[in-house]
């Protein structure tokens, strides 16, 4: 990407998978994606109708537009009311130890989706991504991946319909044979276009976007779809990912499948302000699910970027910046009650609420869920096994209710201990 960053930079925001910046260091914009990347709208009528086919609300990132695109959705909507199911795929880049809350959104959306539609769901960590990206070596990649996998179940997927794996482990066979034919229809040229790789970049990261791009295929796991090849996915993600799917969407009718839907998010701003996606290096620009109550409520009070005023009697005269105010745009991302919510943009945007205020609820919103995250996480252990390559457990139907679910058949090859 080098080569074409510089120029980008002077004149374009950029976002990739490895990389979101917004022009002159203002804010992402995101209507300009959208026609750039050429995918949809997710307007009221298609929540409206997901409320509709689901028979329950919308999850709060429906409702807020914190996942505001889509491509297809429609068309798995309709397959849904035909009576056809489809799957969901999602997946993480383990390239830290510890997960913030900017990676739980896409994790907390597909749990709703779920079980709302009462779905399969495979979840893809590309440990060779990052360990290509990242210099990171491949065992750390893959330690990583097995930590991930822990916070990533700990969101509380219904297991019996959960699929996780790690590519190092798992790809092979019927994934692999999908690998291959989606690379002979992608030409150099094409990926240099989608993805702006140089020539100074190794093949391994030209040879990767195959991977991120079959899962959504049913074909890539017989143990769970097979016999089911016309299976629909969809897939959440934040829209950094979309080139992967653009490319795989391009590919899919030229060797038989369908296209993948997708439904994609916004980025979730840094503490210092909207102006990307969080920066790993700085400890300091995000809430992590392994921070303590004590280091949310610091973190919150000093880097939190506020929208008030610089005097309170300024603050009373002129009201808060609800626009740039990050305590705001987290309390919209976490806290449900739309009551609450819109009585604090009221009160805080008309001066009679201050920061303190608004910092003060934030603080209590996050600590429980980062309370809650952490008391499911310890609740995984991964004492027997983390074995992707055992014989992993048909799944005959899994559109069935579930029975009980016994250890071994466990499909996450990990442990859930008891909770009781
Ligand atoms: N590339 C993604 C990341 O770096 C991980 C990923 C793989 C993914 N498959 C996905 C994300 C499907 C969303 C949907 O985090």
């Amino acid at each position: 990407m080098e080569g074409t960053k510089a120029a980008e930079e002077e004149e374009e925001q950029v976002v990739n998978p490895w990389e979101v910046s917004a022009k002159d260091g203002g804010k992402i914009d995101y209507d300009k994606l959208i026609d750039k990347f050429g995918c949809q709208r997710l307007d009221q009528t298609l929540i409206d109708r997901v409320q509709r086919l689901t028979s329950r609300p919308p999850h709060v990132f429906l409702r807020r537009g914190v996942f505001f695109a889509h491509r297809d959705l429609n068309e798995v909507l309709d397959a849904y009311e035909r009576g056809d199911k489809f799957y969901l795929y999602t997946g993480r880049g383990p390239s830290s130890e510890a997960l913030h809350l900017g990676h739980l959104v896409p994790f907390m959306f597909t749990k709703y989706l779920q079980d709302a539609f009462k779905v399969p769901l495979v979840i893809q960590l590309t440990d060779d991504e990052k360990c290509m990206w990242k210099n990171i070596s491949v065992e750390e990649s893959q330690r990583l991946a097995r930590e991930n996998a822990k916070d990533i179940i700990a969101c509380g997927f219904d297991i019996s319909r959960t699929f996780i794996f790690s590519d190092f482990d798992y790809v092979g066979g019927a994934f692999y044979k999908n690998m291959v034919k989606v690379g002979k229809c992608v030409t150099y040229n094409k990926v240099v276009g989608i993805f702006g790789f140089t020539g100074e970049d190794h093949i391994g990261k030209v040879s990767f976007p195959p991977v991120q791009a079959v899962p959504s295929f049913p074909s890539s796991f017989p143990h769970l779809f097979s016999g089911k090849d016309d299976l629909r996915c969809l897939i959440p993600c934040a829209i950094d990912q979309d080139p992967y799917f653009r490319m795989t969407r391009d590919v899919a009718p030229r060797i038989g499948y369908h296209k993948p839907a997708l439904i994609e998010s916004l980025f979730f701003p840094a503490l210092q302000g909207e102006t990307g996606k969080m920066s790993a290096s700085d400890p300091n620009s995000a809430i992590y699910v392994t921070d303590s109550g004590k280091d949310i409520k610091n973190k919150i009070n000093k880097y939190a970027f506020s929208g008030g005023q610089d005097s309170i009697e300024n603050h009373r005269k002129y009201g808060a910046n609800l626009e740039v105010d990050i305590p705001i745009k987290y309390l919209g991302f976490f806290l449900e009650d739309d009551a609450e919510l819109e009585y604090i943009r009221t009160e805080y945007g008309a001066g009679r609420m201050l920061t303190g205020e608004v910092k003060k609820r934030l603080i209590e919103v996050l600590t429980e869920l980062v309370e809650r995250h952490r008391r499911a996480r310890a609740a995984v252990t991964d004492e027997p096994f983390f074995c992707l390559r055992r014989r992993l457990p048909t799944l005959l139907n899994v559109f069935s209710t579930p029975g009980p679910l016994l250890p071994r058949e466990n499909p996450f090859g990990f442990a859930l201990a008891s909770t009781s």
